[in-house]
């Protein structure tokens, strides 16, 4: 079992999308084993998205996630990092293969709605940022 950090970003919430999203995840059969809706700070968004330091993107990135609320998520199921990103699409919206979450509900490059982890060493990091207690239900549940 693996356990991926999600983040729902401002204009998920913002368009009310949070629903149709967080169902994707459950109907696909993951838990969703922590959630919490907060406005992050520019410190909090800067490590979160530290290995995008430097790119020409990353001041936009910084200044549209802490623009408003996101919801933060952990995310549980068998290979959960692998099977949320697919579920997620592509990072640019136009791109993402329809039956995805991007694909479906997006058409911006960088204002993409959902964020997840791309790795389990990415998972590991970014639960421990924002999950720092990890006190999350690890109950496996499909057995
Ligand atoms: P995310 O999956 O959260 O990981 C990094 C984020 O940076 C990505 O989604 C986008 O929001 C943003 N991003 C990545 N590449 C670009 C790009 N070329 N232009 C603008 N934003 C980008």
């Amino acid at each position: 079992m693996e356990t991926t950090l999600i983040i729902l970003k401002p204009d998920a919430v913002q368009r009310g999308l949070c629903g149709d999203i967080l169902h994707r995840f459950e109907r696909k059969g993951l838990t969703i084993v922590a959630m919490n809706m907060m406005l992050i700070s520019k410190e909090q968004a800067e490590k979160h998205y530290e290995e995008h330091k430097g790119k020409p993107f990353f001041d936009g990135l910084i200044r549209f996630v802490t623009s408003s609320p996101v919801i933060v998520l952990a995310v549980r199921g068998q290979n959960a990092i692998m099977v949320c990103r697919k579920l997620i699409g592509a990072t640019n919206s136009q791109m993402a293969e329809p039956g995805t979450i991007r694909g479906d509900l997006g058409m911006s490059g960088s204002n993409n709605l959902v964020h997840g982890s791309d790795s389990p060493e990415s998972a590991e990091r970014e639960l421990n940022l924002w999950f720092p207690d990890g006190n999350f239900d690890t109950t496996d549940r499909t057995k």
